[in-house]
């Protein structure tokens, strides 16, 4: 599918993600930072539940209420479970009711803050918002990429899947965003570095009906205004002329939590974790059934020379712990020889072509850390380890450094998130975080830096 794009649009559609086209496509005229949404709204007809508003009012100061329960142990194989579970503990006063009552709970009452520079849409040379673009008015959601059928054919789904994600930071990371954007127009790049116990959350709800995917049976559902993923897939589908949003029902299916912890994470200062649906869970709702996936607090450089990535000698990895018990959907879609990563986050790319010149069908080439290693200003490294700094279209010809190669294992090493990882591109660390990336992106192209705002990454 080809569509017709802003020049400013960045799409990385292939990523065939969580990559959603409003982070990609940066508005070009006069843009409001602080708008909480792209401006299109359903009619009362359409939706009569109320719309979720984003909060800016990132405050001065803030607890560490986390350390006073966590765990303080550098995290093992061993004692990461007790983490996972603990953690889920901890935030459930204020998420349960994000994930299970959707239309009521409310970021400010709740303590979570959105990030400027990321509500508004995209607007071709028309004037039409591109409907998939910016954060939609329901949830203010952003949209991820279509994941293809035969990703999941093994646990029944029978249709090409979306996903949507909110993402909320905690007060704690709230107040580094009051420093790195205390001037909207001059953002403070050097204040990026989360405080000690800072937290970002993400959850992602998707397309497929229980009929269409039986793992979702049960889940909770969420609304979002936007385009179809039938009418996204039509071969004419143009974003600024035949694009139309309607409300589309999804299901709950993975929860992130990331935390800036040095002690518990010495060598990356994160601890990347993640739960997923699971209907067979005991309990009552959603949240209680959004069972751990894994954690993940380093990329296991040690193996990251092997052409698998694992240890040659048959032992476990040692920066990531994966629940065996998580559902079998979930426990196949993972990284980099084993490392984390979600259903969501395709680890697995397809028609790569590597550079010494061999061909391979299926290759898992990413994992949480590696991905999230490449925040970086300005965007200078691809979020797989390629040459090439585009995404192309999943199934389209995607080239690569060959697995375990030196080039490969930059993408997999560990490093604090003061360190970027192109040093020698004068790039700055954005100490992990995507979504500042973005923001960055976004008012660059607002106050027109046109030098740093990243042209249109091939786009389909
Ligand atoms: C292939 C790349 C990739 C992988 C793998 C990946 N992410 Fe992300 N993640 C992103 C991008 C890009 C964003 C920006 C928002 C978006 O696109 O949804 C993001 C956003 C996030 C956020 C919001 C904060 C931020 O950094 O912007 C959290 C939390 C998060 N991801 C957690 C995880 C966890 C946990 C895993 C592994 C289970 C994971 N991610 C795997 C690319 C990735």
């Amino acid at each position: 599918m080809t569509r017709e794009l802003h020049r400013h649009c960045i799409r990385i559609s292939a990523l065939a993600i969580f990559l959603p086209a409003a982070l990609w496509c940066l508005p070009a005229s006069a843009t409001d930072p602080y708008a909480s949404n792209n401006g299109l709204y359903p009619t009362d007809n359409e939706w009569s539940g109320p719309y979720r508003s984003l909060n800016y009012n990132y405050p001065e100061r803030a607890e560490n209420k986390w350390f006073t329960v966590a765990p303080r142990a550098p995290l093992t194989i061993q004692n990461a479970g007790d983490y996972v579970t603990k953690l889920k503990t901890f935030l459930e006063p204020n998420m349960r009711a994000m994930i299970d009552a959707p239309d009521t709970w409310d970021p400010a009452a709740n303590g979570w803050y959105g990030m400027i520079w990321q509500g508004a849409g995209a607007t071709g040379p028309n004037g039409v918002t591109d409907p998939e673009s910016g954060q939609e008015a329901i949830l203010g959601s952003f949209s991820g990429q279509i994941i293809t059928q035969g990703t999941f054919q093994d646990s029944g789904l029978t249709v090409n899947l979306q996903n949507h994600t909110v993402i909320y930071y905690d007060a704690l990371s709230a107040t580094m965003l009051k420093k790195l954007w205390a001037d909207p127009f001059k953002p403070n790049r050097t204040a990026v570095s989360f405080p000690e116990g800072g937290m970002v959350v993400k959850a992602a709800a998707v397309t497929p009906t229980p009929q269409q995917w039986p793992v979702v049976e049960g889940s909770a559902i969420w609304n979002v205004y936007r385009p179809t993923v039938e009418s996204l897939q039509g071969p004419d589908y143009n974003p600024y002329t035949n694009a139309k949003a309607v409300v589309v029902p999804l299901r709950v299916l993975q929860f992130d939590i990331i935390v800036k912890d040095t002690v518990v994470s010495p060598q990356t200062g994160w601890v990347f974790v993640t739960y997923v649906y699971d209907r067979d869970a005991p309990g009552t709702t959603t949240w209680d059934k959004l069972v751990p996936l894994g954690a993940m607090w380093g990329n296991d450089p040690a193996f990251a020379r092997e052409p698998n990535g694992t240890d040659p000698n048959g032992g476990p990895l040692q920066e990531t712990w994966i629940n065996q018990k998580a559902p079998a959907y979930a426990l196949s879609s993972l990284g980099w020889g084993g490392r984390l990563s979600g259903p969501i986050d395709v680890s697995e790319r397809h028609n790569v072509l590597l550079t010494d010149g061999s061909r391979v069908p299926v290759q898992r080439a990413s994992s949480c850390l590696s991905c999230h290693g490449t925040a970086q200003f300005p965007f200078v490294a691809n979020l797989y380890p390629s040459p090439n700094k585009t995404f192309p279209r999943e199934g389209t010809l995607f080239p690569m450094y060959p697995p375990g190669s030196e080039m490969w294992a930059h993408w997999f090493q560990n490093r604090p998130g003061s360190k970027p990882q192109n040093d020698n591109d004068n790039a700055v660390a954005l100490d992990y975080d995507m979504l500042i990336m973005f923001a960055l992106s976004a008012y660059d192209a607002a106050a027109g830096s046109d030098l740093f705002v990243q042209e249109h990454v091939d786009v389909h």
